[in-house]
């Protein structure tokens, strides 16, 4: 991922979230820990989440290299509540993790209810998923693209009835080496987003196109929510 994209990201965080030096806020689904470390840089107290220990670990050496304190957490996102039940956080964020990825919508619903366990009152939440109403104008059965140096090339199928995407995904390597997986992600409509978070005892704050706030239209592939805790007021 390009540095500058994730300082324009971070921007948005900061901004959408509305995050001070000192805050203390989760990064779930955190990868190899690239917005926890930039939020760091900028003296927030941001905690990085993943299941996957590999990537822990690669943020980990990352975070030594650049001379940043770095706290990292091991866990699954749908088991939240195994971070104790009074650990509480000024906000939460989760950009391009699983949100959207398992089973049916009661796991989106499950994973917004421990986050919203965790949060503060008034903690706000950053997540994104995939406008339903973008893929089934635009929808294309075929990709091709450069990343870095592997060419990738994917295979795609629309449940236009369910709003699913599944992809197949090829990477190959200029030595020929290839690696293969499937993926799939529920499409949300942009109504669908203000139900949901309620439900989980969230508010819809905000909903936009892109990190430079554009807003959230029938032109953005992706979605960004920001919402907060709801205190039944
Ligand atoms: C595409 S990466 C994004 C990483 C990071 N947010 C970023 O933007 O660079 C998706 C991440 O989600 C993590 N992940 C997927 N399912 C998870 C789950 N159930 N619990 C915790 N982490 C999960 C993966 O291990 C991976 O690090």
């Amino acid at each position: 991922m390009d540095p500058a994209d994730t300082r324009a990201q971070v921007d948005f965080l900061v901004q959408a979230l509305g995050l001070r030096p000192g805050d203390r806020v989760l990064d779930l689904a955190c990868g190899d820990g690239r917005h926890t470390l930039e939020l760091r840089r900028r003296g927030i107290a941001a905690v990085g989440v993943d299941r996957d220990p590999r990537l822990l670990e690669e943020a980990r050496r990352r975070a030594a290299e650049l001379g940043l304190e770095g706290l990292w957490l091991e866990a699954d996102l749908y088991r939240l509540g195994v971070l104790g039940p009074s650990a509480r956080f000024t906000a939460a964020f989760q950009l391009f993790g699983p949100f959207g990825k398992q089973g049916d919508a009661s796991w989106d619903l499950a994973l917004l209810q421990g986050v919203a366990g965790l949060l503060e009152e008034g903690g706000r939440y950053v997540f994104d998923c995939v406008n339903r109403d973008w893929m089934l104008a635009h929808f294309d059965p075929w990709g091709r693209w450069q990343a870095g140096e592997t060419l990738c090339q994917e295979e795609r199928r629309l449940d236009r009835r369910r709003g699913w995407l599944f992809t197949r995904t090829r990477r190959v390597w200029p030595d020929g080496r290839c690696e293969e997986w499937e993926d799939r992600v529920r499409l949300y409509r942009p109504e669908d987003l203000g139900p949901l978070l309620r439900r989980a005892g969230l508010s819809l704050q905000g909903l936009w196109g892109d990190f430079d706030f554009r807003p959230a239209g029938p032109s953005s592939l992706r979605l960004l929510a920001v919402a907060a805790r709801w205190t039944g007021g």
